[in-house]
């Protein structure tokens, strides 16, 4: 299967514990059941997408495990096809994930299976058809930027989510179409002292997305910055609002419509993401959107 939309990255089985403090060095905390659900950045970009009804393939690695079973059956459910999803002979991913009453997350991630991902993994077989790359950062970084020069060259338009943040060369931010960062990676890129989002440019992307939880996103163009409001919601769960985000971009770009269009829907996509718990659990279907 040719899919429109390529996701490159993670998949984890995250582990979450409800608690009112997060631990600090030294602290025990007794928090509430943990609950086990399908996540990762690139398995949750790509069940996002496909919820959405976008032709979407995962290129990614699990282990032979009951969580790497979980990921499948996910993903599955939500239309995204398997061909490129490698078995590998290390644990799947596991995230462990902390929420404490205000929605807000904390993550610590084992990469497992996702350390396998190597650059000749990036195949021709793969790219051929996809009109959207998405790449996002727990896999390899050297596989990523083999990706996204490979995913370049072919015409794609190549979407980088540069969570978690990690500096990636000139020439690979260069061959990135648009640059999909929160506050906090926009600070890192930059300099925290610097407000100036349009600085994201000088990077290399031709265009950029600041997304500001529940005050939208930012498109940042060569022709300037244009607002997108996000709907008012209680947050009960942010988990993988961004790649709820991302995966919504990505499947609007395939679609066909311009980046202000698409992060309009992506805010709304991931606007609905953060009043359900998990993440893959919580991504809406097109007609619960729009
Ligand atoms: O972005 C959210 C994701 O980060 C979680 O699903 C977890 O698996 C970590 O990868
Ligand atoms: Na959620």
């Amino acid at each position: 299967m040719c899919a429109a939309v390529l996701v490159i990255g993670s998949a984890n089985a995250d582990l979450v514990v409800p608690v009112d403090h997060r631990p600090a060095g030294g602290e025990t905390v007794l928090g509430g059941d943990t609950v086990l659900s399908p996540g990762g950045k690139g398995a949750n970009t790509a069940v996002a997408a496909g919820r959405l009804g976008a032709s979407v393939a995962l290129l990614g690695a699990v282990g032979p495990d009951a969580y790497g079973t979980l990921l499948r059956d996910s993903l599955t459910g939500a239309g995204v096809s398997l061909d490129h999803l490698r078995t590998v002979d290390r644990p799947t991913g596991i995230a462990y994930i902390t929420v404490t009453p205000d929605g807000e997350n904390s993550i610590l991630v084992s990469p497992g299976a996702n350390s396998a991902l190597s650059p000749s993994d990036i195949t021709d077989a793969a790219l051929s058809g996809a009109s959207v790359v998405v790449l996002s950062l727990e896999v390899p970084l050297a596989t990523v930027s083999h990706a996204v020069s490979r995913a370049a060259a072919s015409g794609a338009t190549v979407l980088l989510n540069l969570s978690p943040a990690a500096l990636l060369p000139t020439e690979t931010l260069s061959a990135v179409d648009v640059l999909l960062v929160n506050e906090h990676e926009a600070a890192y890129l930059l300099g925290s002292t610097s407000a100036d989002l349009t600085g994201l440019l000088a990077l290399g992307p031709r265009a950029a997305v600041v997304t500001l939880g529940a005050r939208g996103a930012v498109v940042i163009t060569p022709e300037g910055p244009t607002s997108v409001a996000s709907p008012t919601v209680r947050a009960l769960d942010t988990t993988g609002a961004g790649d709820a985000f991302a995966g919504a971009l990505a499947a609007s770009l395939a679609s066909g419509l311009s980046l202000t269009e698409a992060a309009h829907r992506a805010a709304a996509v991931a606007a609905v993401s953060v009043t359900r718990a998990g993440a893959q659990p919580s991504y809406p279907t097109a007609a619960e959107v729009f």
